[in-house]
C-alpha cells in the first residue's frame, strides 16, 4: 500500500491577495493539511501566462506553443492528487488572469478529447466562490465555467461553497461558520485522495 502524503493544490483565482475567496482557501488548505496531505498554492493572477490562441496546436501535439511559465503550472496541475479552486465572481464569472489559466488546460481536453490519449486516474477536488452580490447572476457562471474546467482535469468536486453579500477583503470574517465549512471541505477533499492514492 502506498503511504506517501496526497498533495492538494489550492487555485486562487483573486487578483487581491487576503480577500475573501483566499480566506476561503486557507481555510480549506489548512483542513487538508490537518488530515495529512501536502499542500501548494497557485495564484493565478501571478502565473504569468498569456491567453489560449486558439491556434489548436495542442490538437496536434497535445502541448500548449505559448512560450511562457506554463510548463510550471502544467507541471504542478499534474503533479496534485486533489485540486481546490477559490475565486471571486467577476462579471458573473471569474478574474481575468484565472480565466486564461482556464483556457490555458485546452490542451488537457485534446489530449483525451482529439489525441485519445488514456486519461489520467480521476482526483478529488472542491470549488469555493466569493461574490458581493447585488447583481441578479449569483454563482451560476462562475460555477460553471469553473466546473468545465475541473471536468477536463479529471477533478471530482466533492463540495461547493458560495460566500455572498462579501465585497471589501476581510468581510468574510462576518460569517465565520464560512471558514469552518472550507476547512471541513478541504478535509474531506484530503481524505477522499489519501484513499485513492492508498487504492492506487
Ligand atoms: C471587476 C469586478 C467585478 C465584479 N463582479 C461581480 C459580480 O458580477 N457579481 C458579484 O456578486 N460581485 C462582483 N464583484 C465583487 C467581488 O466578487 C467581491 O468583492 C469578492 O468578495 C472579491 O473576492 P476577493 O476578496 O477574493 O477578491 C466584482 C468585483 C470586481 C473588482
Amino acid at each position: 500500500m502506498n503511504v506517501r502524503q496526497p498533495i492538494v493544490l489550492g487555485i486562487a483565482g483573486s487578483p487581491r491577495r487576503h480577500g475573501n475567496s483566499d480566506r476561503l482557501l486557507d481555510a480549506a488548505l489548512a483542513g487538508a493539511r490537518e488530515t495529512g496531505a501536502l499542500t501548494a498554492t497557485l495564484i493565478a493572477s501571478d502565473a504569468g501566462l498569456k491567453p489560449c490562441l486558439g491556434c489548436g496546436a495542442c490538437s496536434l501535439t497535445g502541448d500548449c506553443i505559448q512560450f511562457d511559465r506554463g510548463p510550471t503550472v502544467y507541471e504542478a496541475i499534474e503533479s496534485a492528487d486533489a485540486i481546490i479552486v477559490a475565486s471571486p465572481v467577476y462579471f458573473a464569472s471569474v478574474p481575468a488572469g484565472m480565466k486564461a489559466l482556464y483556457d490555458r488546460m485546452q490542451p488537457y481536453w485534446a489530449r483525451t478529447h482529439v489525441l485519445m490519449q488514456p486519461r489520467p486516474p480521476r482526483r478529488p477536488g472542491a470549488i469555493l466562490l466569493a461574490r458581493g452580490g447585488g447583481d441578479p447572476y449569483g454563482f451560476e457562471g462562475a460555477e460553471a465555467t469553473t466546473r468545465s474546467v475541473l471536468a477536463v482535469l479529471g477533478v471530482d468536486v466533492l463540495g461547493v461553497l458560495h460566500a455572498t453579500d462579501v465585497d471589501a477583503p476581510g468581510e468574510l470574517e462576518h460569517h465565520p461558520g464560512l471558514s469552518a465549512d472550507a476547512r471541513a471541505l478541504g478535509a474531506a477533499v484530503a481524505a477522499e485522495a489519501l484513499l485513492r492514492i492508498g487504492a492506487a
